[in-house]
């Protein structure tokens, strides 16, 4: 069965399509046709990734998920959550972002933070909500080259590297996007 998974990126599809195994085909938005951009306008993670998933659904009537990830600050009341990507300017610059986070967690002694995903499933029609969640500590500095956004800002717990100083692998096994695609791949397995 066919499953469209709301994104053009390679490596996230592969990845998908390893942890949900061969009972689906994974499908990325150009290869269903849909080129134009999804608006997420939503005041929610929740929410953008329903809206993404029901757009993908009544544009080309197949079963399909999306997904809307956001690092909440405890010391910011939550921030910058579904604004992640935008955090410190409208476009998804993430050097000013990671700037803005540092500069407004200065002197903050608690330095709690969660990765929180919110993955919006439409199956035959009826609509599905997974969540994948990992708390760490926001650092003092940037540690490490690798992954993206904040995640040499981010050390999840039990762990002093940040996210930037793993491997894909050891991110994955522990991150708040594996975590709610494993628990997506192991609803669709056992369906
Ligand atoms: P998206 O919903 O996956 O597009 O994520 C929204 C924004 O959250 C991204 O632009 C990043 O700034 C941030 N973000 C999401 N996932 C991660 C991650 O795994 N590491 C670091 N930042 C992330």
């Amino acid at each position: 069965m066919k499953i469209v998974f709301a994104t053009n990126n390679a490596h996230k599809l592969r990845e998908v399509q390893q942890t949900v195994g061969d009972k689906f085909e994974i499908v990325s938005l150009r290869e269903c046709g849909v080129v134009e951009d999804i608006p997420e306008n939503e005041p929610t993670l929740e929410g953008n990734a329903l809206a993404k998933a029901r757009y993908i659904y009544s544009r080309t009537g197949l079963s399909c998920f999306a997904d809307d990830t956001g690092l909440e600050v405890d010391a910011l009341g939550g921030e910058p959550g579904v604004r992640s990507a935008r955090y410190a300017t409208d476009g998804h610059d993430d050097e000013a972002n990671k700037r803005l986070l540092l500069e407004r967690m200065e002197g903050k002694e608690n330095r709690g933070a969660q990765f929180r995903t919110a993955m919006a499933l439409i199956l035959d029609g009826e609509e599905y909500l997974f969540e994948g969640v990992v708390r760490g500590k926001i650092l003092t500095k940037e540690c490490g080259n690798g992954g993206f956004g904040y995640d040499p800002l981010f050390a999840p717990e039990g762990h002093s590297e940040s996210f930037a100083e793993m491997s894909a692998e050891e991110k994955n096994a522990i991150s708040h996007r594996g975590r709610a695609v494993r628990k997506l791949a192991e609803f669709l397995n056992n369906r």
